[in-house]
């Protein structure tokens, strides 16, 4: 029988909570099909292991990473620690490390989802979109000159490779190509000088390989506009590090609530593996109360399923989703109910097994 290794980073605040249910779907998965297995390992890595270590991970975390098929990580990130080393050391380093410079969320408005914008229906909100995810604003490349004097002065430096570049548009007119759907450029050529008009100058020359795929450019500006407006117009989109981050937060909140929004942080060429993750934080403020939602999670798990060749349980798991959300009887207090994290976790996997008796 196929057996996949996954190294788990349950990591900080709501992550072991939600991962947990997602392990318990794959799990639950795994035996339905019969044809696979998972042996998941748990690496207590986070913000606690720095408090008691002094180190967000060991130093020779990455190798130890590197034997496992895939990675299944909660969230980083907790009060006492600073942001930017508690992320730096721990999800930044991964992605970088292991070159997973395609990050894919998907902006889907499932049937039974919250939806804040008036009139839109599932039929207006299904995009996903294709985030740089190893270099740009996110390089790590600047300075700290003269520290807490009246001449102090930052320097935060964008690095846009043209390799980096051409790769993740690249990516992003392949799956359009494949699915039969345009792809939107999302930059900031107008006031970004040199990275943003490099980032449509590629743009337009990979799109020139691809004279059957529509395409179409905004200015993040204007973007985060029509996220709002006129979501429809939007299907494959690539972009930036930074702008990714930020639209897809966005992303979120008009498909369901960060409790619905997943991402999967792949290195295409499979010389690394690929990290699958929900894309909200550690949520502090509801952690350690049972009540996050980890349908995000699940949803990443079936982009998990997808990479490794099982896009039917992918597919499988987010009808499941679906039909818990049209249901609406299993809900955490995000989505309007009362039920509690594992309570859903409990519905999706009975939800598979139906399914699974209607076959
Ligand atoms: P957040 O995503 O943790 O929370 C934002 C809001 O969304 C909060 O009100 C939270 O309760 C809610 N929320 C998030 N996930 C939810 C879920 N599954 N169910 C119900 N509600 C949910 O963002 P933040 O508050 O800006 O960041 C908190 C910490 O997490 C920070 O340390 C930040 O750096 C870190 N962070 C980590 C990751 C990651 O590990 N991938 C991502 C984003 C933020
Ligand atoms: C995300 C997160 C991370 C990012 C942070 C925690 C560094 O917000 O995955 O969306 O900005 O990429
Ligand atoms: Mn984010």
């Amino acid at each position: 029988m196929k057996k996949y290794k996954i190294a788990v980073i349950a990591g900080d605040g709501i992550g072991p909570e939600v991962i947990n249910e997602g392990i318990r779907v794959l799990k639950h998965v795994s035996e339905l099909d019969g044809g696979f297995e998972f042996e998941f390992t748990q690496f207590p890595w986070g913000c606690e292991y720095y408090l008691n270590t002094g180190k967000m991970m060991p130093d020779d975390a990455i190798e130890t990473l590197k034997k496992y098929d895939a990675i299944y990580l909660g969230a980083v990130g907790a009060p006492g620690v600073p942001d930017h080393i508690s992320l730096w050391d721990l999800l930044l380093k991964i992605r970088h490390e292991f070159d997973q410079y395609v990050n894919v969320r998907p902006v889907k408005l499932l049937n039974g989802a919250p939806c804040p914008l008036k009139d839109k229906s599932p039929a207006d909100i299904d995009m996903v979109v294709i985030r740089e995810n190893s270099e740009g604003e996110y390089a790590g490349v600047g300075e700290w000159q003269n520290k807490g004097q009246p001449d102090e002065l930052v320097l935060q430096t964008g690095v846009f490779s043209r390799k980096g570049t051409e790769r993740i548009i690249r990516y992003a007119f392949e799956l359009a190509k494949k699915d039969n759907k345009t792809v939107t450029s999302i930059s900031k050529g107008n006031a970004l000088n040199y990275s943003m008009v490099f980032w449509d100058g590629v743009f337009a020359e990979v799109a020139k390989e691809y004279p059957d795929v529509k395409t179409a450019s905004y200015l993040v500006d204007a973007a985060a506009m029509f996220f709002v407006k006129d979501p429809a117009r939007f299907q494959v989109v690539v972009t930036s590090n930074l702008f990714g981050d930020i639209i897809t937060d966005l992303g979120a909140a008009i498909s369901g609530g960060m409790g619905l929004a997943a991402g999967a942080n792949l290195n295409p060429e499979r010389k690394f593996p690929s990290m699958f993750e929900p894309i909200h934080g550690s949520a502090p403020d509801i952690a350690g109360k049972q009540i996050a939602n980890p349908l995000a999670s699940i949803w990443s798990a079936s982009q998990m399923l997808d990479f490794f060749g099982y896009e039917n349980w992918g597919a499988r798991l987010i009808d499941a989703i679906e039909e818990l959300l049209t249901e609406g009887e299993t809900l955490t207090p995000d989505l309007g109910g009362n039920s509690s994290t594992s309570e859903l976790g409990n519905a999706i996997i009975e939800i598979l097994d139906r399914q699974e008796a209607n076959f």
